[in-house]
């Protein structure tokens, strides 16, 4: 035997060693066979089912930026304006590091955006995906927060101001309403104490929430295994080796998959990143280049796009606890999907012509009010805005009526599979 192969042979029977001595300690190899190289997902998910990877991804970018950014960062109302500043001029490559993180925020939201779109699409919300969807639900009201946190942290007047709207939307609420907005603040106004409190909620609280509820999801998800763009359940037809007939090894099939999402995902990460950071003001807002200005509100207030669905809809009503209460059943409204939907089957595929009709006004509405949320509210704006509102409100209330009339196409009891 040639000395390189014997080489081979030790360093790989010392591999082995340390599995076996790791796996009589630690469920290493079952952990590993159970949740990726013999988990079995449908042969036939597409695109849609890139997003799920690529917010994990994320989320481990802004983590790590988040740590870096940390390092120099000043959580007081006095230094952290000038702070940031630091890190854009003077910290090594603490552009990067500070445009990443920035960057990151929309693409987080993008990213999840389009990742329930594919559940509403391909009703994965439906039995027996239930928990799984409101697991989701909760990570999504926690990026919320996270975002919302997280933009007071910079200090600049679209911050200040920004933070001024959100919060005076609980003084809305009856009787205890200016009290909340004290305790939340922890001040009569938004001060270095709000700040300070902010800053821990988004580099410990949240992201620790972030991540327990992450492992949920995918432990959810791994209980009742993935759906699939026809909404067939796989676990139906087994071989007799027990293994889903339409199903395939997570790794290294759907890892391979997921890596060109992650190649596609970088280069426009990228190109933002290094060529449009601000992205025309829709992602770094140009009245946050300004230090926060207690006597002077921006021109024009308007949260980060990810948000403004939601505020055009506030805006479009003209009584505040009424449009905040909207506002509020406008995010809640997709928790009781899974309650709502009527329907006889999961995927767009096999639905009727009401449901496609709806899904579309909806798809549309949203990403108008999204748009109109960062306009001005004229009143041909503000008008259009509640024309949205409504077809977005019809989407859910309808949907127990409109699903449960439509004509479903019989649905097949294989997934449907083209090779490429
Ligand atoms: C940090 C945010 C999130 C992460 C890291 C994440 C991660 C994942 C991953 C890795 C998958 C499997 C791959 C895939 O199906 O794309 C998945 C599936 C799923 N996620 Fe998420 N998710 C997040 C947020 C959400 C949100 C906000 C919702 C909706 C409320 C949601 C609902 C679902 C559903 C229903 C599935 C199963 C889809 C199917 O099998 O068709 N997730 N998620």
């Amino acid at each position: 035997m040639s000395s390189t192969s014997q080489t081979v042979k030790a360093g790989g029977g010392r591999l082995a060693a340390l599995t076996a001595w790791i796996d009589a300690r630690f469920p290493m190899t079952k952990l590993w066979k159970e949740q990726v190289s013999e988990y079995y997902a449908p042969k036939n998910m597409n695109f849609w089912y890139f997003f799920g990877s690529l917010a994990m991804l994320v989320l481990v970018i802004q983590i790590l930026t988040g740590i870096f950014l940390t390092m120099n960062y000043k959580p007081s109302a006095a230094e952290a304006f000038g702070s940031v500043e630091y890190i854009m001029r003077d910290v090594n490559w603490g552009w990067l590091i500070r445009y990443m993180h920035s960057t990151g925020a929309s693409a987080f939201f993008i990213v999840v955006y389009l990742h329930m779109f594919r559940g509403l699409l391909y009703g994965s919300y439906q039995k027996p995906r239930e928990l799984l969807w409101i697991f989701g639900m909760l990570i999504y009201f926690a990026l919320m927060g996270e975002a919302f946190f997280g933009y007071l942290l910079p200090w600049g007047n679209m911050s200040y101001w920004g933070a001024q709207v959100i919060v005076s939307l609980f003084g809305a609420i009856p009787y205890v309403g200016d009290s909340l907005m004290e305790w939340i603040r922890g001040d009569f106004y938004i001060s270095d104490v709000t700040l300070n409190r902010f800053f821990a909620l988004h580099v410990v609280a949240l992201p620790i929430a972030l991540i327990f509820l992450v492992i949920a999801h995918l432990m959810a998800l791994h209980e009742v295994g993935s759906n699939n763009p026809d909404g067939v359940e796989i676990k139906k037809v087994k071989g007799p080796d027990g293994i889903p007939l339409d199903g395939i090894a997570f790794h290294p099939y759907y890892t391979v998959k997921d890596i060109v999402g992650v190649g596609v995902f970088l280069i426009a990460f990228c190109l933002i990143i290094f060529y449009a950071p601000t992205m025309g003001g829709y992602f770094l807002e140009r009245a946050n280049f300004e230090p926060a200005n207690a006597l002077q509100t921006p021109p024009h207030i308007a949260p980060v796009w990810y948000f403004t669905p939601f505020y055009a809809i506030l805006r479009s009503v003209p009584s505040k606890p009424m449009g905040a209460a909207l506002m509020g059943i406008a995010v809640l409204l997709f928790v009781f999907l899974p309650w709502l939907d009527r329907g006889k089957v999961k995927s767009i595929r096999y639905r009727g012509p009401i449901f496609k009709f709806f899904i579309i006004a909806f798809a549309i509405s949203f990403l108008a009010l999204g748009y109109l949320g960062t306009q001005p509210a004229t009143p041909t704006y503000t008008t259009a805005a509640r024309v949205f509102a409504v077809v977005y409100f019809a989407f859910f209330l309808l949907m127990p009526w409109y699903t449960s009339i439509d004509k479903t196409k019989p649905v097949p009891t294989r997934v449907t599979y083209h090779a490429h």
